[in-house]
């Protein structure tokens, strides 16, 4: 009998371990959903309306713990704009930052927000109440796994990624900063997060010295080395990806360079297409 439950002890241990990889389905899992692909939610934060638009895979099975990924616009952007895309030729970004041709097996469910005056200044922290608002209705309305929520977006929401990896790393598993800068804050700020960032050497909105800023905070967090030297661009301006080595488990830390301006649309010499949706799309997949 001792030695049955010291083994079910340790199995629990093991388990107890081991959960930070098992699928945390949300409150929504089993159940029909209340929330639908392509509704745009209203609701209220601190006496302010806001909404946000939901991307729901056409084939939503109540069974299946889907990932979470939030999409920030930036300054002047909106949801719709995220929803539709702007001509990447032109500095914008693809629908829903190129994400979801990406996803063949249709496994991510995609929130975005709408930002006040068209941006994220997250005063008094209202943006990331924002955020802890959707992502519970989300989780109540939608089969989720908590433990695979994301955030991605350009510039501001860039920057507003950053803040969550800050002040909500318990509930954020990864962010990718695509030319992002200290905008939104950074509430907290001591615990890791696995970090993708790109910035571009020629950068006249948000200089790289400032991504590069942002980058160090989580290559410290996540207990990785230091790089030896900084990174720069190849020749034509060609992307360098810096790995970041020694990282905790699961707080991996990547680091891209290009040689362009604020961009989100980035491509390297003789690509037709921008990497950020592919370096993010690689770096998020790496979280199960
Ligand atoms: C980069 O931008 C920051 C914030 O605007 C500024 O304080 C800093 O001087 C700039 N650094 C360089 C090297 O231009």
């Amino acid at each position: 009998m001792a030695g049955l439950s010291s083994r079910l002890i340790t199995l629990l241990l093991l388990f107890t371990t081991l959960s930070p990889t098992l699928a945390a389905p949300s409150s929504g899992c089993g159940k029909g959903p209340t929330l639908r692909n392509g509704q745009t939610v209203n609701t209220n934060i601190n006496g302010k309306s806001r909404q946000y638009s939901l991307r729901v895979p056409d084939n939503y099975n109540q069974n299946n713990p889907y990932r979470l990924i939030f999409l920030w616009h930036p300054l002047g952007g909106s949801m719709q704009k995220i929803i539709q895309g702007e001509d990447p030729n032109r500095g914008g970004v693809l629908p829903y930052y190129g994400l979801p041709p990406l996803d063949t097996n249709k496994k991510a469910i995609y929130v975005v927000p709408n930002g006040l005056n068209a941006g994220w200044a997250n005063q008094n922290g209202e943006d990331v109440s924002f955020f802890d608002s959707m992502l519970q209705s989300v989780s109540d309305g939608l089969c989720i796994d908590t433990n695979l929520v994301f955030s991605t977006g350009f510039s501001y929401g860039g920057a507003m990624s950053y803040s969550l990896a800050c002040s909500r790393a318990s509930k954020v598993r990864a962010v990718a900063v695509i030319s992002g800068g200290l905008l939104s804050g950074c509430a907290g700020g001591n615990d890791p997060v696995a970090y993708y960032a790109q910035h571009g050497t020629s950068d006249q909105v948000l200089n790289v010295s400032g991504g590069r800023q942002l980058r160090d905070r989580f290559v410290k967090n996540n207990g990785c080395r230091p790089a030896n030297g900084e990174a720069q661009p190849g020749s034509g301006g060609k992307s360098t990806r810096v790995e970041y080595q020694g990282c905790q488990q699961g707080k991996d830390v990547v680091w891209v360079v290009h040689g362009g301006d604020h961009n989100p649309s980035q491509k390297d010499p003789g690509q037709s297409q921008p990497f950020a949706p592919g370096n993010t799309w690689e770096f998020f997949s790496r979280f199960n």
